[in-house]
């Protein structure tokens, strides 16, 4: 197919445009630092002619660093897509993978004792403070078990780009509802591997670890280290993309987790990488951020069912590779 990829010169975008150029898929790359803004309607429509899906990759990523960050995050994210699809509206490009992320739904699933599936509110700095790190029950304030969370749990954005990122899926749902257009939205989990950016107040906690390793430096852990995270390798997301190309229905949004499958801490993590390069040590803080969720593991089984995508690339394998593969 002929594919218009967006965020080509990013770190999972450039993976993506390696992925599909290897399944025979023909990639026209629009990026920033190709000097192509996703904002800039004429750079679009000059690239967009005889595409036959879009794969929309660039945003404005992380957590951001405060208030002063909302507007870029809204014009990137937000704006930039409804560019492209009002863009690919003109243009009759009738698909598009989107790149989404877990964090449109917030804290994980969790199970209480006695009252079942429940979703916990925020935890409280009163907790957090104390050393109690596991979120409560909203019913009995009895300490929870996480769950694999599924496509189908209700949406919960947290931060400046969690909500952008839920607000490119509406956006690409609505698209679809008024064209007849297909749209696919991956919920990327956290995504590492070679060519991830380095550290800077934008970056996920694998980069963090890697870049602290690399300059000798202990990684940090926070919190107990007890937190579960879902790290997908960068090539199987890739190939999450490729799968994604054909999927879905007219008229409508589909959307999918993409992940592992394979749930690991935090302080797993720490620990794998700072083995596979000789130290140093992680160090356990106890520190927290409030805007952190606990937990947040992902149910594969959707992708699998209905993508045929399943990840390739194990936890110690993929982090064997990511302790000494150069970063962006
Ligand atoms: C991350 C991304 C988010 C992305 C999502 C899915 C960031 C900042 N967050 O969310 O944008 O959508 O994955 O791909 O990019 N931690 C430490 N030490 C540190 C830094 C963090 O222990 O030095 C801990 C945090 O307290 C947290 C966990 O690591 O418990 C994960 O942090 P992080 O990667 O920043 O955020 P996610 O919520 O996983």
């Amino acid at each position: 197919m002929k594919v218009l990829l967006t965020g080509s010169a990013g770190f999972i975008g450039s993976h993506v445009a390696e992925a599909l150029t290897e399944a025979g898929h023909e990639v026209a790359g629009l990026d920033l630092r190709a000097g192509a803004d996703v904002r800039d309607g004429a750079a679009v429509d000059r690239l967009m002619p005889g595409a036959e899906v879009v794969v929309h990759q660039a945003a404005k990523v992380g957590l951001g660093v405060d208030v002063a960050d909302l507007p870029d995050y809204a014009a990137v994210n937000v704006y930039g897509t409804a560019v492209l699809l009002a863009a690919m509206a003109r243009h009759g490009v009738g698909r598009l993978v989107l790149a989404s992320s877990m964090v449109v739904y917030g804290e994980g699933a969790y199970d209480c004792a006695e009252h079942g599936a429940v979703r916990p509110a925020a935890r409280a700095e009163d907790d957090l403070v104390r050393g109690f790190f596991e979120p409560r029950c909203p019913r009995c304030g009895a300490a929870l078990t996480s769950a694999s969370i599924g496509e189908d749990a209700p949406m919960d954005p947290r931060n400046a780009y969690a909500t952008t990122k839920l607000a490119q899926e509406h956006l690409a749902a609505n698209w679809a509802r008024e064209t007849g257009g297909v749209a696919v939205a991956l919920r990327y989990h956290n995504v590492y591997g070679p060519r991830m950016p380095r550290d800077t107040p934008y970056s996920g906690v694998a980069a963090i670890f890697r870049s602290a390793l690399e300059a000798g430096r202990a990684p940090r852990v926070f919190e107990d280290g007890g937190q579960r995270r879902d790290f997908v390798h960068v090539r199987d997301v890739a190939r999450a993309n490729v799968a994604a190309l054909d999927a879905g229905r007219p008229g409508t949004l589909a959307a999918y987790n993409v992940a592992s499958g394979e749930p690991h801490t935090v302080g797993e993590m720490a620990a794998a990488l700072a083995a596979e390069r000789g130290g140093p040590e992680p160090v356990t803080t106890g520190e927290y951020r409030l805007g952190d969720v606990r937990h947040i593991v992902a149910s594969p089984s959707l992708a699998g069912k209905e993508l045929g995508f399943t990840a390739a690339i194990g936890f110690g394998e993929g982090m064997r590779e990511f302790a000494r593969a150069p970063l962006g």
